[in-house]
């Protein structure tokens, strides 16, 4: 399986609900950074476990913090599949990572949507796609957007989520940190800055953007309530974004929970030559700061989780 990696074009943040979530308004865009999940069936082993995980393929300092055990979302995902079905012969699972790792960009969703979807085909439960959308939104907020991918608005807890017709491609340029924000931090630091958080709502500014197709009207209508929190626990972020925006990004901020940041180049009705002028200058002021570990550049929308 191939899923993609996601970045928000809107994350707005509401006040805190009594399950202990936020209400959100998600713009989620999906692009090509993407992990590449193989499930096959175990050959017998000594262990009773469901799952075995490997991965591959990211930065050392990625790769440690993708956790092997059954508290993998991967692994979390097969196991509440075959609870639900009755289904479940141990699998091998081996994520191919590309896409950086608790780093504000759903990757470890991804690899759980795309579990789900490679585990339902394995063990021929033939569930219908709304029942595994269902199944993706108990495992986290993020994993029913692996399933669908394109450009889409996540309400409630993010889960919910409603297609927007696709804005079309966008060049994109994402610079990686070698540290990893725990998701759950930023949003109790969010909660620390903005106790008065009002409910969200989509911004009109986007919805205009995104109808309109071009990349500079939607690249002054990012927006990220939780890049605040994220700047708060790792200041150094406030640098790279401001080394993007000085460079020529049409648009610059935090993906989601962060730290990757997220710049974006052009698309739509733009000159390619210029994009891709925009691009090396982007690319070469964000290696210049020293403060990324890595600089990819990437393409949006694209499809969700697809069969290789
Ligand atoms: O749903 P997910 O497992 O991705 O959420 C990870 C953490 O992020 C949650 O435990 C919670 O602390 C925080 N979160 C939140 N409100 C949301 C989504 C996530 O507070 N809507």
């Amino acid at each position: 399986m191939r899923v993609p990696a996601k970045v928000n074009l809107q994350l707005a943040v509401g006040p805190r609900r009594e399950d202990g979530f936020h209400a959100l308004v998600n713009v989620f865009h999906a692009v090509s950074l993407f992990d590449e999940v193989t499930v096959k069936a175990a050959p017998p082993r000594q262990s009773r476990a469901l799952t075995e995980l490997t991965a591959a393929g990211q930065s050392e300092s990625h790769l440690a913090r993708v956790p092997l055990d059954g508290s993998n979302l991967a692994a979390r995902a097969a196991t509440l599949l075959a609870e639900e079905t009755g289904a479940g012969s141990p699998v091998d699972i081996h994520i191919d990572k590309r896409i950086p790792v608790a780093g504000g960009m759903a990757g470890g969703s991804a690899d759980a949507a795309a579990a789900l979807v490679a585990c339902d085909r394995l063990w021929g439960c033939g569930l219908p796609r709304e029942r595994l959308l269902e199944l993706a939104a108990r495992l986290g907020s993020d994993v029913a957007f692996g399933l669908v991918g394109d450009t889409a608005v996540g309400t409630g807890r993010g889960e919910l989520l409603e297609p927007l017709a696709s804005p079309g491609r966008f060049r994109w340029v994402f610079a990686l940190s070698t540290r990893g924000l725990s998701t759950a931090d930023v949003f109790g630091e969010y909660d620390r800055l903005r106790p008065d958080a009002p409910e969200p709502r989509l911004d009109a500014a986007l919805e205009k953007a995104l109808a309109g197709g071009g990349a500079r009207a939607l690249g002054r209508a990012l927006s990220n309530d939780l890049q605040p929190a994220a700047l708060s626990l790792l200041p150094e972020l406030e640098r790279t974004l401001e080394a993007g925006r000085s460079a020529g990004a049409l648009g610059a901020l935090v993906s989601g929970s962060g730290p990757t940041c997220a710049f974006l180049l052009g698309g739509g009705d733009e000159d390619p030559d210029e994009v891709a002028e925009r691009e090396a200058g982007v690319v070469a002021a964000l290696r210049s700061t020293g403060l990324c570990e890595q600089v990819v550049p990437a393409d949006g929308d694209v499809p969700g989780s697809t069969v290789l």
